[in-house]
């Protein structure tokens, strides 16, 4: 791995060179072709389309730009989208292998875990798995141990349910839609039980496979709770209208994980901020890059939350949200499509 770096390294020395000393005058002469053949590469993949991951590739590249990996003239980045399916995960991770990329960014868990299943040699930067140790990425946060570090979006179910007793208190029974298959799901939804179980309230789950399941979920909660919580899962954040549309109609307020999921319906969450993580992992992806070792570069845990609230949200479903709330909230409604 020290050697991929080093190799790295000297292209991009070799490219700037090149730029500096005339060579960049693509137009006239073929050797514009030639550096760009041989410029490093990254490979992204991400597991789907949905607003929070794309605010979080927005931000990698435009960190890695900041830190002089600009796209097409110093580093060739080649981005897939799996568009919800492990299959095509697969496939994109098995193509990076084969082209021999010289780092992998995976966006979300499942990416992750899918580029790891791939190479245990070519180094990969993770973005926004919520546990990786659940997901047996590393074997500890602080020394990764392989060829594999990054970001953690980890997120305390326990704020976000107190946060819910503030706004509703009167929670006895609180529905939880998720996906089964996303272990960073899984593992927040086993704090919220333990938490829920101590203020004597008792969680109805309805969990998902994939997202047509969603609307029925949604559905078969409906007079069977007082609210509804989803982790920061995937599937679901891909297909937020669906479940908002089915809940508020209901007039049952939806508890969320993230702010891009309030952005799309959510009544409230108390989460990271996704721009930051994006840029630490660019920033990580870049010293990575320049050489630096994933086995002793700690997990970064984006620590710091923010209360965001969905007023139109709060309207629709006839909630009034705390004024002390509300006081240090984003509203994130206009933001609303
Ligand atoms: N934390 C998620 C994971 O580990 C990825 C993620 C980031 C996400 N932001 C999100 C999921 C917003 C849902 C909504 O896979």
């Amino acid at each position: 791995m020290k050697k991929r770096a080093l190799t790295v390294l000297l292209v991009i020395v070799l490219t700037v060179a090149a730029v500096f000393t005339g060579c960049g005058d693509k137009s006239t002469s073929g050797e514009g072709d030639q550096a760009k053949k041989d410029l490093p590469t990254i490979g992204i993949v991400q597991i789907v389309e949905h607003p929070s991951l794309d605010t979080i590739r927005e931000n990698i590249t435009a960190q890695l730009e900041e830190e002089g990996f600009v796209d097409g003239k110093t580093v060739t980045i080649d981005y897939k989208n799996a568009q919800g399916d492990t299959n095509n995960l697969k496939t994109i991770c098995q193509s990076f292998t084969a082209n021999n990329v010289d780092l992998i960014i995976a966006i979300a868990t499942p990416s992750a875990q899918a580029a790891l299943g791939e190479t245990t040699d070519i180094p990969i930067v993770f973005s926004a798995v919520t546990d990786p140790i659940a997901a047996e990425l590393v074997d500890s946060l602080e020394k990764p141990g392989g060829n594999i570090t990054g970001t953690s979006d980890a997120v305390s179910a326990t704020k976000i349910l107190d946060l819910a007793l503030q706004i509703t208190p009167d929670i006895k029974k609180i529905g939880a839609i998720y996906s089964t298959g996303e272990i960073n799901s899984v593992s927040v939804i086993k704090e919220l039980k333990e938490y829920a179980k101590t203020k004597g309230i008792e969680v109805v789950e309805a969990t998902i496979m994939n997202s047509s399941e969603i609307q029925q979920a949604a559905q078969s909660l409906v007079g069977k709770v007082d609210a509804v919580f989803s982790p920061i899962d995937n599937t679901v954040a891909s297909s937020m209208p669906t479940i908002v549309d089915v809940l508020n109609k209901a007039k049952l307020p939806y508890y969320v994980a993230a702010d891009s999921m309030v952005a799309d319906g959510g009544l409230a969450t108390d989460g990271v901020n996704y721009e930051a993580l994006g840029k630490a992992t660019g920033t990580m992806a870049a010293d990575v890059l320049k050489g630096a070792d994933t086995a002793t570069m700690p997990v970064q845990i984006m620590s710091d939350t923010q209360v965001y609230i969905n007023k139109k949200t709060a309207k629709e479903i006839g909630i009034k949200i705390p004024t002390n709330i509300v006081k240090k909230a984003t509203d994130l409604s206009e933001k609303q499509k």
